[in-house]
């Protein structure tokens, strides 16, 4: 259903735990979407590859049947499928990207195999028609911390990343100590309300004032000290008092201490590029506290985008969006294409500052 202003996409993202279709129009209007998270996982405290991998083999071909008929097409109607072919759980990914690719060949319609991280990059435009290039982006999720120079969509500039522990893992495991459910990055910040964020003060790994521009620690992170760090603590409290009391205190020291890096390295990054505008992606994009901390400092004249909740965690509207980007470039792939768990990220280059 091809219009003037552009093809009818289905997305579709099955990458971890979240089964999730869109449909949007040829002007990236969300037209159609469900994100479907699963909860069987809770109780193991954590994603289980393979209960992952049979629930989106489950729930699939309803997700994107809500998604279609929310949109009011059918799936003749749509253009292009692209769906996460990585990075991710593999059997998560496989799900899938054999729906889209056997969708997709029944149809006679192309299929678009999308990088993850560079959905996470395209949901705040869904939403804000200004979230465009040039920006600096700060990717943060369960699996990966990056900090990017984004010049132009796919050009990927890789300023640092995370040695250890991705954010949101890290958030994930701080949870898990303090005895809250799964997943952490939420429930940390629901805790974190409650406490006062000064009464502990835990470390900011790989932040110290004498970096250089030229050393690889000026832009790049590390948190699992950091976890390591609330265990001590959490350890030297229980020995004083019950740990119950002061959760919230050891989760908003945790928070303060990761905003902090977060946000400062990112602040490094606009000040060497030059560049004043933010974008943040990943489901820790959600945390109301990175948030606040970037807009405070970036102030009146930095822009801050990030997309609604929603749209920060895994989405089939991003994936569909960074489909469409990708089928305008011409990079549309054979259905020998697969779901890989380390795809290689399009367009992304070591060293962004030039
Ligand atoms: O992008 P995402 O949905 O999945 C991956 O690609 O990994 O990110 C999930 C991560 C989890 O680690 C979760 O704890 C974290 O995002 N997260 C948060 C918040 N909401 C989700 N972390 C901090 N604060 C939040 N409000
Ligand atoms: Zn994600």
């Amino acid at each position: 259903m091809s219009t003037a202003r552009g093809p009818l996409v289905l997305g579709l993202e099955t990458s971890c735990d979240e089964t999730s279709a869109a449909v949007i129009d040829g002007e990236n209007r969300v037209l159609g979407h469900v994100i479907l998270s699963q909860d069987e996982h809770a109780v193991f405290g954590g994603v289980i590859p393979e209960i992952a991998a049979r629930a989106h083999l489950r729930k699939i071909d309803v997700v994107v049947d809500e998604a279609l008929a929310q949109a009011g097409v059918t799936l003749e109607q749509v253009d292009l499928i692209g769906a996460t072919a990585g990075p991710g759980l593999i059997g998560a990914l496989l799900v899938g990207v054999c729906w889209a690719k056997s969708a997709a060949f029944a149809l006679g319609r192309p299929f678009v195999p999308v990088h993850h991280m560079e959905g996470h990059l395209f949901a705040p435009s869904l939403e804000d028609p200004e979230a465009q290039p040039p920006f600096v982006g700060l990717l943060v999720s369960g699996g990966h911390t990056m900090l990017l120079h984004v010049p132009e969509w796919g050009d990927y500039r890789l300023l640092g990343e995370t040695r250890d522990d991705a954010a949101g893992e890290a958030f994930d495991k701080v949870a898990k100590l303090l005895g809250l459910s799964y997943p952490g990055g939420p429930e940390i910040q629901r805790v974190a309300a409650l406490g006062d964020p000064k009464k502990y003060v835990l470390p900011r790994p790989m932040l110290r004032r004498n970096q250089t521009l030229n050393e690889a620690a000026y832009f790049d992170f590390s948190f699992s000290g950091l976890k390591t760090a609330v265990v001590d603590l959490t350890r030297r409290v229980g020995h004083e008092q019950s740990v119950g009391a002061e959760r919230p205190n050891i989760a908003a020291a945790f928070q303060e201490a990761a905003v902090d890096v977060l946000a400062s390295k990112a602040m490094r990054a606009v000040e060497a590029t030059q560049c004043d505008r933010v974008l943040l992606g990943g489901g820790v994009a959600a945390n109301l506290r990175l948030r606040e901390a970037l807009s405070e400092r970036l102030g009146a004249h930095g822009r801050l985008f990030h997309a609604s909740p929603r749209l920060s965690l895994d989405n089939g509207a991003m994936i569909a969006r960074a489909a469409r980007f990708r089928y305008d470039r011409g990079d549309v792939s054979g259905f020998d294409a697969s779901a890989s768990a380390g795809l290689e990220f399009p367009g992304l280059r070591q060293g962004g500052i030039s």
